[in-house]
This record gives structure tokens, C-alpha cells and sequence, in this order.
């Protein structure tokens, strides 16, 4: 088999053969197909697309490329979650404690931010002493004792997706169907939990733009997820605005806290309660999704979710201190306030702009090398659908120095719509797929 073949093959629209997609992902991860036939093969994938045959073989056998995870020394269902990245989005360090305080059972292996998008690790690792790379042992007895353990991918999860992800990140190949649909399936399949939960976002933050490819995408996986015997819901939310006040790894760990105590922002609350409402109901906990929202909007409110956290960021090595005064944490140096150039409803908080700005100010890595500054990042006090005076504070911008802030003042800025009508809201929760 040649890989030449096999680019021309899927140029010209046609389907691959299973023990093609198997020459493809041991030729990726034993490094003998080239890059450059790697990236060729992703692009005639954008563009051709792939049977739900196709992409579930190429999920399957990215699962199989390195190691797999055997979650049997953990008791109980098992149930885990992915979110297809967004901006503001802290709601696995709510929804994890919150699904854990009912009862469920949660070995979350979670990644570091990518592009505009955050990522859970590097949230977590702000947080003084913080260990996101425990052994295996170690990582089951953290989920048997606390209920919950979120740790970084180990580093032979997956590796045939680890090569094609950093390949198509650069080769702009990122937002297809197949690719992404194979790429979350095969880590959540390699990492073990029984069920999954699924956070697909839609909007200008997200991969996917539009609600339609966004469901294509979730029906895709939730299909995948059937074919293993890994029940599989997913919820189709909303990112065309960030979510919540704060962007940014330290900024959003004191939300995160917030939340936990009843003082979050409106529709992070209410997309964590049905988040973890859903992993309630996924690992068997409460009999009907009503009972589930209760259960989690109870655990958030009564301070149990918030001790879990807390324990759990302890038996990881972190210092819960700073959990529970988080004035603790060293925010950057400068702090900017961004007022608004004109009164008038606001129209446009572009999600993936204002992630971009954000990444400008050092809360997000420019290259792979980059090291992210914890402290920086950005408060919103006003978003998309809010009524803002000319002059009136529109967010509060933190880095380490007044260059970063002026250039992130700028991207912000171009962010941002003005108009002279209210614009027309829309639910957070959008669609759920099972
Ligand atoms: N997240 C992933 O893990 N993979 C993708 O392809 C896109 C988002």
C-alpha cells in the first residue's frame, strides 16, 4: 500500500477500505508516512469528508494507537466529559464536583488550551502546588477516595490523534466533521469511562459556526460512542458570546469559586446545572433529568460541590487555601479598564476575538513553546444582549505589562457591536442529542 495512493484516493471522493484507515494510523504513529502526506491526506479529508463508516474505523484505530485506560479499579459508573472548547469556559471545574457531590464517579483525563480556547489544565495549574500529571495508580485512588480526579493526558493516550491534532492546527484543517468527531472519540474511548457527555459549542467561539454543523458533529459522536457501548449524550450550547464574566486560568478559577458558592454569573450557573444535571443522570444517580437538576443546583447551592472541589484540588497536591480566599491569587500586575466608545445595546461580543485578546495579554499560548502568565486574562462587566452608556466600564483587562494591555485593548475593542435595538436573546442550551 502506498500512502500516495491512498492521498489520490480520498482527493477523488472515493471510500477507504478498513485496512486502509489501519496503514494510515500505524504509518501516523510509528512516524513512517511523512508530514507532509499526513497533512495532504487531512486536506482532501476537509474537503471530500468521510462515511460514518469511515470515521468511526479512523476513531477505533487512533483509540488503539497507544494506550488505553482500564477504569475496573474505579467503583460505581464512570461517567466523563469533553467539551469542544470555547472561551470562558471553566465548566468542567464546576460540573466534575458538582456530578461528584451527588455520587458520580469521574476520571476526567482534560487538555491545555488551543488557539483562542481554553483549557482545563492549565486552569487547574494555577492554582499553587497543583499536580495534573498523577500516575494511574494514583489517579484511581484520587477517584475512589474524592469521587473525582481531573488530570492532563498522559502521554501515550492517543498518540496518532496527539501527531494529526498539532498537524491540523497548523495546516488549517481544524474544523471538519470526521476529524474532530475521531479525535474527541478516541480519547474519550482510550480513557475508559462508560458514559460520556458531550459539550458541543456553536457560535462565534467555537470550531463549529453554525447550530447545523454543530448537531452533525454531536450525532457523529454520539453515533461512535453506540457503536462501543459507551452511552453517549451531547448538548448543543451556545458560544457565540464568552461564558461568564472571566477569560483567563487564574481569573477563572475565582469564578469557578464564585459559582460554587451561589454568586456566579446567570448563564454560567445555568449551563453548569444542566451540564452536570446530564452526568447525574448519565451515571445513574437520579431517575429523570427534573430530579438531576435539583440534585446539582442543590450541591452548588448547599456547598458541597465546593468542598469537593476543594478536596479534590488537595489530594492533587494544590493548595485549597487559595479556593477559599481567593484574594490569595497574584493577578497581573496591570489592570486595565476598557470603557465603551458609544452608548447603545451590544450587539456583537465575538467570542473567538475577545479569546484572541485574551491570548494577547498571556493567558493563552501564541506558539507551543509559549508560557502562559496564570494571572492574566480578562473581566467582562458587560456582554453581548447588555445596555452599556458611552464611558461606562466595558471589561477589566490584566498582564503583566502596559504593551500587552494596549494591543489586547485593541482586539477587544474591535470585538465589540454597538447598535440601537435590544438583540434578540437566545437559549445557552440549545439542542441535546442522544
Ligand atoms: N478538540 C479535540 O480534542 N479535537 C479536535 O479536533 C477539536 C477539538
Amino acid at each position: 500500500m502506498r500512502m500516495v495512493d491512498l492521498i489520490r484516493k480520498k482527493r477523488n471522493g472515493e471510500v477507504f477500505e478498513e485496512n486502509e484507515i489501519e496503514f494510515i494510523v500505524k504509518g501516523c504513529t510509528d512516524g513512517s508516512i511523512p508530514d507532509y502526506q499526513l497533512s495532504a491526506l487531512m486536506m482532501a479529508i476537509c474537503f471530500q469528508g468521510m462515511t460514518k463508516a469511515e470515521t468511526a474505523q479512523l476513531t477505533l484505530a487512533m483509540a488503539r494507537s497507544g494506550d488505553t485506560v482500564d477504569l475496573s479499579a474505579v467503583e460505581g459508573i464512570t461517567v466523563d466529559k469533553h467539551s469542544t472548547g470555547g472561551v470562558g469556559d471553566k465548566t468542567s471545574l464546576i460540573i466534575v464536583p458538582t456530578a461528584a457531590a451527588c455520587g458520580v464517579k469521574i476520571a476526567k483525563m482534560s487538555g491545555r488550551g488551543l488557539g483562542h480556547t481554553g483549557g482545563t489544565v492549565d486552569k487547574m495549574e494555577s492554582i499553587p502546588g497543583m499536580r495534573t500529571d498523577l500516575n494511574k495508580e494514583d489517579f484511581f485512588a484520587v477517584v475512589n477516595r474524592v469521587g473525582c480526579a481531573v488530570i492532563g493526558q498522559s502521554g501515550n493516550l492517543c498518540p496518532a490523534d496527539k501527531k494529526l491534532y498539532a498537524l491540523r492546527d497548523v495546516t488549517a484543517t481544524v474544523d471538519s466533521i470526521p476529524l474532530i468527531a475521531s479525535s474527541i472519540m478516541s480519547k474519550k474511548i482510550a480513557a475508559g469511562s462508560d458514559r460520556i457527555l458531550l459539550d458541543v459549542k456553536t457560535g462565534s467561539g467555537a470550531f463549529m459556526k453554525t447550530q447545523a454543523e454543530a448537531e452533525a458533529l454531536a450525532r457523529e459522536m454520539v453515533d461512535i460512542g453506540a457503536q462501543v457501548g459507551r452511552k453517549t449524550v451531547a448538548l448543543i450550547t451556545d458560544m457565540d458570546r464568552p461564558l461568564g464574566h472571566a477569560i483567563g486560568n487564574a481569573l477563572e478559577i475565582i469564578e469557578v469559586c464564585e459559582t460554587l458558592h451561589g454568586r456566579g454569573p446567570q448563564d454560567l450557573t445555568a449551563e453548569c446545572i444542566e451540564l452536570a444535571a446530564n452526568m447525574i443522570y448519565l451515571g445513574e444517580k437520579a431517575e429523570d433529568m427534573e430530579t438531576a437538576r435539583k440534585m446539582a443546583k442543590e450541591a452548588m447551592e448547599n456547598g458541597t460541590a465546593f468542598e469537593k472541589l476543594c478536596a479534590m484540588v488537595e489530594v492533587q497536591g494544590g493548595d485549597a487555601s487559595y479556593l477559599r480566599d481567593t484574594e490569595k491569587f497574584a493577578l497581573g500586575k496591570v489592570q486595565k479598564i476598557v470603557c465603551a466608545p458609544e452608548s447603545g445595546w451590544i450587539t456583537r461580543a465575538h467570542a473567538e476575538q475577545i479569546g484572541r485578546a485574551s491570548v494577547l495579554l498571556g493567558a493563552g499560548r501564541e506558539t507551543k513553546e509559549s508560557v502562559i502568565d496564570f494571572g492574566a486574562g480578562i473581566v467582562l462587566h458587560k456582554n453581548k444582549g447588555d445596555y452599556v452608556k458611552a464611558g461606562e466600564p466595558l471589561a477589566t483587562l490584566y498582564a503583566a505589562d502596559e504593551a500587552k494591555c494596549a494591543q489586547a485593548e485593541k482586539a477587544l475593542l474591535e470585538a465589540f457591536a454597538f447598535g440601537g435595538a435590544e438583540p434578540e436573546g437566545h437559549a445557552l442550551v440549545l439542542a441535546r442529542i442522544e
